[in-house]
């Protein structure tokens, strides 16, 4: 029998054709605070700084802020704020500016950032003119202009690389009282269009605290691109938006969302990068309500050139933006770069890096919505094995559960959990379930009874419990920003609680917008009551915070309680893995990331690229797409080459829509399974260097999967390349995304360095120089690794990452102009902390022409591994050696080599290294 949330599924899908449904969210004009502020375009900021009143100390500078009557003469003072600006350490300022004695105290963002950020220190350096210049420890430069307020950031070379409100677009709307008058002998509220409520199609808002938005403008000069602001369709530099829709940020389930769009979808990541050939910035706008951002670059065809000479003063490039939020405070980091692994490094440093994974979650996940029942997934299970193909992970989507009960099974379907989940785990595979936050209200369903009897669930406007429909039909939402709610909602994750889990089930929370059927934009009421720590005696709006403060990280505060229920569990011995569809700022400390209800066509297929790029910036690394396309159906070509970009993306899982056609890949023509057999392999020979990359993000909070101009900063061609990425330094990955193509073009960028990019099949090599055309057969995947670099590569096939553990390493090692290499290897058991007490390797690997040694970066950690070297493949070797002879451990013997291609690969052959102990191979020629 069909669900009730199916059939909505199936009203919508056939009531229209595919593509999405426009009707069901809010233009900018339908966006009460959008529509304001885009129209607010003062010829002068309103604001001017009370030089008399400024304070600095240790790190901060405080300064009264007048906001004034620009039309009366004695400029009037309408309202009073104060500016605060803090240096932080890393290159990074912090500006806030807020209400003096505000009406209501203002929402402060919770979980984007990862701790208190560290401070620096602030010193004074001029005032005068109507200027105060102060300065960080490293000496950068914050220029704060009295009148109008502006401050400038500027570079180490003294440059102005970051402007605040120098386009007068900065507002902090005051919070008032709402105006009574009398009327027939009553008092009664006055009326203004929008401020004490709004309507978007049939839903009301009520607005009970009134306008309370902020705004921002920020500029950056000699910038040629900004990026960033997830999630969105569109390309990864972002495109002016004077004359469309500002791009939007509001966490949403967008039924058959569309391609190149600034629409908002299921994520919100409010940092923004500018890059040029000068430097790399950063901002990072800390606020979880409604935003909309516009963009406008002036090097772009669509700017006026009067207007461009207007604002440039002649310079070429430009690029300015503004952020508009509908409540919140007004709280934004400048991050000064100066590089853009800098400026990433800033922004993880304040928002955190994703932690290490378990080594599973790396490897290959396959999903349906649903495996109907136990015997099904154990012939998903079997029938890998009977193709030979690797697979870590099945998924259970929610038709596992007691009639969309979270944390229940059915009872007919999957009467035996745990031996189902026994029988997965004796190949060294992992179940994932899925748990969504909206609660079925459903008489005797226990979580149910208790949020009721506790008063778990969100509120609606009026104080009960709100009541909206998803796929259980009625639900109400639980309140996670109550900490014993978050508290209650971890507990439920611990074995006895959720019986038939083990530590080798993990978690899938998706619908965490949240998403809400017949809701506002299909997602919950912004008047909505929250949870709020208040003082006794507080009343009415001082007692909750609404949804439209804390709606972006709505999600985020769920998977905090799922990720803590999941280390409880096991006393905190092992590493949860989990997928989130929400996202915001923070989200990555916990989970990774998918692009959620795409579809089988090439440019879903494509836009993985540029949409996994752009989160992975704003540091969500760990992401992938739905692997074939979620609604419709993949023909062989488009599924090939999906498995082939899927695996080369940091989440690679295949997942389907229940009304599709199977398509597991066995099920398609034999030559078609053995590409994607062929694809799944090349992943798991690979996963130790995607281990190592994780541990490394962990480590430096880099991008795993990096556009072009992250690590050629100053080659411009790369500043618009999205449909090609580096995999740490190492691996350049062009997927083909389009139909029927027997070549693509594929940039190599390193030119000026004399890089070369060695073909992985053939270890042909390429000169770096822009595009050449690359052949591409059916079977072909364009992956290049950089002259200089070693990947570590496991060749054996098995049914699991697990059964890999021990298996043997091959070593590509790949020259550079100089004969040089190096490369880093990171092993650890793969699942528990224990790497935390140092039970692990973290090691690198260097090649000269003399040798090539293995040792240790973390001499005080070991770990027990019997993994040894199998191989070492060379290539671009020029002159290759005679003789090469291992040392380890006091022995010294003599190795077998072998000349190919034209003799520029040579292989090592069985040196039989041990990878536990360090180890040098030296040649003689
Ligand atoms: C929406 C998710 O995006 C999709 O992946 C999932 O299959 C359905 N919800 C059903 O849970």
């Amino acid at each position: 029998m069909k669900t009730l949330g199916l059939l909505l599924v199936g009203l919508l899908a056939i009531s229209g054709s595919f593509g999405v449904d426009k009707n069901n969210f809010k233009s900018c004009d339908q966006s009460g605070f959008c529509k304001r502020l885009r129209a607010f375009k003062p010829e002068k900021s309103h604001y001017i700084v009370d030089f008399e009143n400024v304070m600095i100390q240790d790190n901060l500078l405080f300064a009264d802020v007048n906001a004034v009557d620009l039309e009366s003469e004695s400029k009037t003072v309408l309202f009073r704020y104060v500016l605060k600006i803090s240096a932080l350490v890393d290159s990074t300022f912090r500006v806030e500016m807020e209400e003096v004695n505000p009406l209501y105290p203002r929402f402060a963002t919770m979980l984007a950032l990862k701790d208190t950020p560290i401070a620096d220190q602030l010193k004074q350096v001029s005032k005068k003119d109507g200027q105060l210049v102060v300065a960080n420890s490293k000496g950068l430069k914050v220029v704060i202009t009295a009148d109008p307020l502006k401050i400038e950031f500027l570079d180490k070379e003294g440059e102005v690389a970051v402007v605040l409100n120098e386009q007068s677009q900065m507002l902090v709307e005051p919070l008032v009282q709402r105006a009574k008058k009398e009327e027939g002998g009553d008092t009664v509220e006055v009326e203004e269009e929008g401020q004490w409520g709004e309507n978007f199609k049939s839903h009301h808002d009520s607005k009970p605290r009134g306008n309370e938005a902020i705004s921002l403008d920020v500029s950056f000069p000699d910038a040629d691109q900004v990026y960033g602001i997830p999630e969105h369709t569109d390309g990864l530099a972002l495109s002016t938006t004077t004359s469309g829709e500002p791009y939007r940020l509001y966490n949403l389930d967008v039924f058959e969302y569309e391609l190149d769009s600034r629409m908002a979808i299921y994520g919100s990541i409010p940092v923004l990068y500018a890059h040029g050939s000068k430097r790399t910035v950063g901002v990072f706008w800390h606020n979880s309500a409604e935003t909309w951002v516009d963009v406008v670059n002036y090097a772009d065809g669509t700017v006026v050139s009067s207007l461009v000479n207007l604002v440039t003063g002649g310079h070429k490039r430009r690029v300015t933006s503004r952020f508009m939020s509908e409540s919140g405070l007004l709280d934004t980091f400048v991050m000064l770069g100066d590089t853009p692994a800098d400026v990433f490094r800033q922004y993880t440093r304040l928002t955190g890096a994703a932690p290490l994974p378990p080594k599973f979650s790396l490897a290959y996940h396959q999903c349906r919505w649903n495996y109907v029942d136990e015997a099904d997934v154990r012939g998903v299970d079997e029938n890998f094995d009977l193709h030979d193909i690797p697979a870590d992970v099945l998924w259970l989507d929610i038709e596992y559960t007691d009639r969309k009960k979270y944390f229940t099974w059915d009872a007919q379907k999957f009467p035996h959990p745990s031996e189902m989940v026994a029988n997965l785990t004796a190949k060294g595979r992992k179940l994932v379930v899925i748990i969504d936050p909206h609660i079925k209200r459903e008489a005797g369903y226990f979580v149910h009874e208790d949020a009721t009897d506790r008063g778990y669930y969100v509120k609606d406007k009026d104080g009960k419990d709100y009541e909206g429909w998803c796929w259980p039909g009625s639900s109400s939402y639980l309140d996670f920003l109550n900490p014993a709610v978050s508290k209650y909602y971890s507990e439920r994750f611990r074995f006895e609680n959720f019986p038939g889990t083990s530590k080798d089930v993990h978690i899938w929370n998706d619908m965490n917008e949240p998403s809400v059927f017949n809701g506002p934009e299909i997602t919950m009421p912004k008047d909505c009551r929250h949870y709020r720590e208040h003082e006794d005696g507080a009343e009415g709006l001082h007692t909750f915070w609404e949804h439209r403060h804390i709606h972006n990280e709505y999600g985020l505060f769920q998977i905090r309680a799922t990720h803590q229920g999941m280390l409880d569990r096991s006393d905190g011995k092992y590493r949860p893995f989990i997928l989130t569809r929400s996202a915001f700022s923070g989200t990555q400390r916990y989970a990774a990331v998918w692009t959620g209800d795409n579809a089988a066509e090439w440019g879903f297929l494509a836009a993985s690229v540029p949409m996994c790029l752009s989160l992975a910036l704003a540091g969500l690394s760990f992401c992938g797409s739905d692997v074939g396309g979620f609604f419709k159906y993949p023909e062989p070509e488009l599924m090939t080459r999906w498995y082939q970009a899927g695996a080369y993306q940091p989440f690679f899982r295949a997942h389907s829509h229940i009304e599709t056609k199977r398509r597991e890949p066995w099920l398609y023509e034999p030559a078609t399974t053995a590409l994607l057999r062929d694809a799944n392999r090349r992943r798991y020979a690979l996963l130790d260097f995607w281990y190592t990359l994780f541990y490394e993000h962990a480590r430096d909070g880099l991008p795993v999967m990096r556009p072009l101009w992250q690590e050629y900063p100053k080659e411009q061609p790369t500043y618009t390349i999205d449909d090609t990425y580096l995999l740490g330094n190492q691996l350049l990955v062009r997927p083909v995304v389009s139909a029927g193509v027997s070549s693509v073009q594929v940039y190599l960028p390193g030119a000026e360095s004399g890089t070369v990019w060695y073909d992985v099949d053939s270890y042909q090599p390429h000169k770096a120089n822009g595009y050449f055309s690359q052949e591409v057969n059916i079977a072909k995947i364009p992956v290049y690794q950089r002259g200089g670099t070693i990947v570590p590569r496991k060749e054996r096939v098995r049914r699991s990452s697990a059964l890999m553990a021990h298996d043997p390493y091959t070593l590509v090692v790949a020259l550079d102009a100089n004969n040089t290499a190096q490369g880093t290897i990171y092993i650890d058991d793969g699942e528990t902390y224990e790497y935390k007490k140092n039970k692990f390797i973290y090691a690198k690997i260097t090649y000269t022409s003399e040798e090539i040694a293995y040792s240790f970066i973390n001499e005080k950690a070991s770990f027990p591994t019997k993994s040894w070297v199998e191989r070492i493949v060379i290539a671009g070797i020029k002159t290759p050696p005679k003789a090469a002879r291992l040392q380890q451990a006091g022995a010294s013997v003599a190795l077998q080599m072998t000349l190919h291609k034209g003799n520029d690969v040579l292989v090592v052959r069985k040196p039989g290294a041990a990878m536990a102990q360090p180890w040098t191979i030296s040649f003689t020629y």
